[in-house]
């Protein structure tokens, strides 16, 4: 194997290596890993591009024809819906002079027209149309092979609605990527998921490296003092670490019961569950950048969106196992559930913000962890130091 590594990364050798060190003796990741803008780019193509890394989810490119600009650290991206249904992922560019070709959401009603000389492609990425190409009037130009002119695909993978990318094509197979956490929640069929609706998504911009965002959601080490309402109906001795397969990391709780409506009334189970999920949640963050968690009668997947060293976007939507559950009779229920989320995540804005600030401060060296309760924040640190270090 190549010893060759970025420089931004040699760097930072010994300061990673002691990450991959035992709990008790590690310290975290260094400071630049966080803060620096070198880094961030050497980041993307050294971890981000090598990995099976999450850009959003399914439910944004609804019908066939819907197509939503993305972007990863600035690579352009364009998630879409073919007419058979099928999600399709490619670089956000045309082929002719670069531009970068859908700019906002919409819904192709055929082609995806670069506004700037007309070339159209279908929903396969195959470009179609070339107006002009051969001078006014004409439509093509010798030794111009359209088929070679197509968008270029990007390797994509979806699950429970979550769609994946592995831009250097060379990432492990996806199945085996995803193994160990469908297997954990086997329970559940990704097939009855249904995203909650207008009413079941939100974002929030958050002024920090994404990677605190992920540390912060894999422990549950801060609930009594970040979260004091969650905390009463999921107290922090009701919770268990998760450190799964090294790619994953996070909590559970044995007792999640929140009440969302004075009358009782509950959101339809999935069905056919264990008793072991009566009352209970998992938190797993996925390593790179999603977040997901899992109730009886509710999904949601949070993608981490990185828009620069120190600010991150969440992209929050709650799914639910039964059609019932996206009816009116439950619209109160799912606003408040929404609501409830949302509460809890700008419940974290102030530390992982403040956790952002202190890094710049030469005397902050990676710090410590508890070896009882910050075993997954560790676990996380650890996949970082070593895809970074190849
Ligand atoms: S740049 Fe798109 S058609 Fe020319
Ligand atoms: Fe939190």
């Amino acid at each position: 194997m190549s010893t060759w590594l970025p420089r931004e990364i040699e760097a930072k050798r010994p300061a990673l290596q002691q990450v991959l060190r035992p709990i008790a003796e590690a310290a975290g990741l260094p400071n630049e890993t966080y803060t620096s803008q070198a880094f961030a780019a050497v980041e993307r193509d050294e971890v981000l591009a090598k990995t099976w890394t999450c850009i959003g989810v399914g439910h944004w490119v609804a019908q066939p024809g819907d197509l939503r600009p993305v972007q990863l650290q600035g690579l352009p991206l364009l998630l879409l819906r073919d007419r058979e249904g099928a999600l399709r992922v490619f670089h956000n560019v045309c082929s002719h002079r670069g531009l970068k070709l859908v700019t906002a959401p919409c819904r192709a009603k055929g082609l995806i027209r670069c506004p700037y000389h007309s070339w159209s492609y279908g929903l396969d990425g195959a470009l179609k149309a070339t107006p002009f190409i051969g001078g006014p009037g004409t439509k093509s130009c010798e030794d111009f092979d359209k088929a070679k002119h197509g968008l270029k695909p990007v390797r994509s993978a979806v699950w429970c609605d979550a769609v994946f990318v592995d831009f250097s094509g060379e990432a492990p197979a996806f199945e085996d990527f995803i193994a160990p956490i469908a297997a954990r929640w086997g329970d559940f069929d990704p097939a009855r998921l249904r995203h909650g609706g207008a009413d079941s998504s939100f974002t929030i911009e958050i002024g920090c490296n994404w990677k605190l965002a992920v540390e912060n959601y894999c422990e549950a080490y801060h609930l009594p003092w970040i979260h004091p309402a969650l905390n009463q109906y999921s107290r922090l001795e009701d919770h268990y670490n998760i450190a799964l397969d090294g790619h994953m990391a996070g909590q559970g709780s044995t007792a999640y019961r929140p009440s969302l409506s004075g009358d009782g009334r509950q959101f339809p189970a999935h069905p056919g569950l264990p008793r072991k999920w009566d009352g209970a949640a998992e938190y797993l963050a996925l390593f790179p950048n999603v977040l997901f968690g899992v109730h009886a009668d509710h999904f949601y997947t949070v993608v981490l969106e990185p828009l620069g060293p120190a600010r991150t976007r969440e992209h929050f939507e709650i799914y639910y196992f039964d059609e019932a559950a996206l009816g009116d009779a439950f619209a109160d229920l799912r606003a408040t559930n929404t609501r409830q989320w949302q509460t809890v995540f700008e419940e974290d804005r102030g530390v992982v913000e403040g956790m952002q600030a202190g890094r710049a401060s030469p005397a902050f060296t990676g710090g410590v962890f508890s070896p009882a309760m910050d075993g997954p924040t560790h676990c996380f640190n650890q996949w970082m130091a070593r895809a970074l270090l190849g």
